[in-house]
């Protein structure tokens, strides 16, 4: 299977909210086929479309990538509840690579979704799970996790995200 190139930080897919999912079609489940083994060879935990230069709403991710049982496709995903409790976590993305930063966000929430059979799904998620789903739901509204950084942090930054944006990362 043909895997993707990912896009990387300073590619203006990037920044684009994606365009929610009207149909299931055979080539949207071949899509998400190839997410999915673009993330695994990636090395990621989580994956969505715009870092493969696709705008539409669908993403990836396993927060135990070892197990297949963990791995969840997501459809039009949509955060419903965000817990009032807070946990920082150290992340990362495929599009930025050599970055990492660490992130508070609400430490739990609820999702509803489709799923690639079409059916509508709830998930409640807490953890690394609920960071992943946060981290990709972003992604798909044009959001960075480096934009949760404080200016202080992002100024340090600065160079190194100069050198990705002009593919010197
Ligand atoms: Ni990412």
């Amino acid at each position: 299977m043909a895997m993707f190139d990912i896009e990387i930080y300073g590619s203006e897919c990037l920044r684009r909210k994606c365009r929610t999912v009207e149909e299931l079609d055979p080539d949207l489940e071949d899509f998400i086929d190839r997410m999915v083994e673009t993330m695994i060879v990636g090395s990621g935990v989580g994956l969505a479309a715009s870092q493969v230069g696709v705008c539409k709403r669908v993403a990836v991710m396993n927060p135990e990538p070892d197990r297949e049982k963990t791995l969840i496709r997501m459809i039009n995903p949509k955060i419903v509840a965000l817990s009032n409790e807070e946990d920082t976590i150290e992340e990362g993305c495929l599009s930025v690579p050599g970055i990492r930063g660490r992130i508070i966000r609400p430490s739990a929430l609820e999702v509803v979704y489709i799923d690639r059979k079409g059916r509508e799904r709830r998930l409640e998620a807490e953890g690394l799970l609920a960071r992943i789903i946060q981290h990709e739901v972003d992604h798909l509204n044009g959001i960075l996790f480096i934009d949760h950084l404080s200016i202080a942090k992002r100024a340090l930054l600065r160079r190194k995200l100069k050198d990705l944006e002009s593919g010197r990362g």
